[in-house]
């Protein structure tokens, strides 16, 4: 009994033809052409690039059966409202998931299902219905999406073991000061970026790994500062306070002066007076305060005297500064001008 299925032989001769170009990709024959037969009939599986599995914009309710080869898979816009454990059970070799713009909420998020993917580096679900950040997390996570979800509370202890983690998005959630305490980031010995914009927090966050570099709270109803709240932070270069509520008083006379500062914004809030900043300080935006006069002698981070014409030695580095929408009447002062004279960019 002999049959040719014509339909089979079809897909027989794609892979042959694909097999050339997919040996690029390190990607053994068996395992090509599994992947390829296990393509879901809603999804994109590219042949020249056997390893991604494209989902995205199809109106789906339900994650499909992903293919156990599937490395990057995209399931972005669309209508998925669980992730169940055995959707997702074969694709253990998992890099990069997807599922920004979905209606994915916490209770359907079946146990287990992220903490077995022992390979999965990337995981984006910004703009869902999440509550609470999922847990268990596979221990090789690097970037961490959970942008615009209804996020109220990290649970203690949902990053330990999280040692490679080193970008954390939590901007647009529903944070409040008893969400992110001492323990809620413990774990993250790698932390570099965390963004934490647009929550609910009137206090700065606590317990910051000693990693962190870039630390965003944009949108926050923040109003101090504690005196010693970046000592533990010597790697803080990065910060973004802009639309909070902050006025000089809440802010320690030399907190911003940390060596290691490039950029920092207080865009927006209540300041009265120009902070004291860093010599290594490129970008500050001040713009939107209340501050009337600027001092330059006071201003510049060293002594202007002591600044030598032939060089550019000791000179401060900043060279964009935002001051409109203050209460300063031009001219630029004198003294901040000879200070910055790196300055590419003043806005006044
Ligand atoms: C997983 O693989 C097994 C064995 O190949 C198969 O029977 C099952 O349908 C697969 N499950 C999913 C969700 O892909
Ligand atoms: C800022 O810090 C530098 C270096 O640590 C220090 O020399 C300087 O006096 C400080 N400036 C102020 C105004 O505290
Ligand atoms: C500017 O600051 C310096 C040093 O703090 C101070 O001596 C001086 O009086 C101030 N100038 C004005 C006009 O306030």
């Amino acid at each position: 009994m002999f049959t040719v299925n014509m339909a089979g032989l079809q897909k027989i001769l794609v892979v042959l033809c694909l097999v050339t170009r997919a040996i690029s990709q390190d990607m053994p024959y068996e395992e090509l052409l599994a992947q390829i037969q296990a393509c879901p009939r809603e999804c994109n599986c590219p042949q020249n690039f056997p390893r991604a599995v494209y989902c995205d914009n199809k109106g789906l309710k339900s994650i499909p059966k992903i293919p156990p080869y599937t490395w990057y898979l995209y399931l972005q816009n669309n209508l998925i409202e669980t992730m169940p454990l055995d959707a997702l059970q074969n694709a253990t070799q998992l890099r990069w998931i997807n599922l920004n713009r979905n209606k994915i909420t916490s209770d359907k998020v079946g146990e287990g299902v992220l903490g077995g993917m022992k390979h999965l580096a990337h995981l984006y679900m910004d703009d869902n219905l999440l509550s609470t950040v999922p847990s268990p997390l596979p221990v090789s996570l690097e970037h961490l999406r959970l942008s615009r979800n209804r996020i109220s509370k990290i649970p203690a202890g949902v990053f330990v073991g999280l040692d490679k983690l080193n970008l954390l998005d939590l901007q647009g959630n529903k944070l409040m000061d008893d969400g992110v305490t001492e323990v809620s980031l413990k774990g993250l010995t790698s932390l570099v970026q965390i963004n934490l914009a647009k929550n609910q927090l009137s206090s700065m966050p606590l317990g910051l790994p000693p990693t962190t570099t870039q630390l965003f709270l944009d949108g926050n109803n923040i109003e101090k500062i504690p005196a010693d709240y970046f000592k533990g932070l010597p790697k803080m270069a990065f910060l973004r306070l802009n639309h909070n509520k902050l006025g000089s008083a809440g802010i320690p006379k030399d907190i911003f002066n940390i060596s290691s500062m490039l950029d920092l914004q207080l865009s927006h809030n209540q300041l009265t007076e120009v902070p004291v900043i860093p010599s290594g300080l490129e970008h500050l935006y001040l713009d939107h305060n209340k501050i009337a006069n600027v001092n330059g002698s006071s201003v510049c981070p060293v002594s202007v005297d002591s600044l030598d014409d032939s060089t550019n030695d000791g000179v401060p580095r900043l060279r964009y500064l935002r001051l409109d929408g203050n209460e300063i009447s031009p001219p630029i002062p004198r003294d901040v001008v000879l200070c910055f004279r790196l300055l590419r960019s003043i806005v006044i």
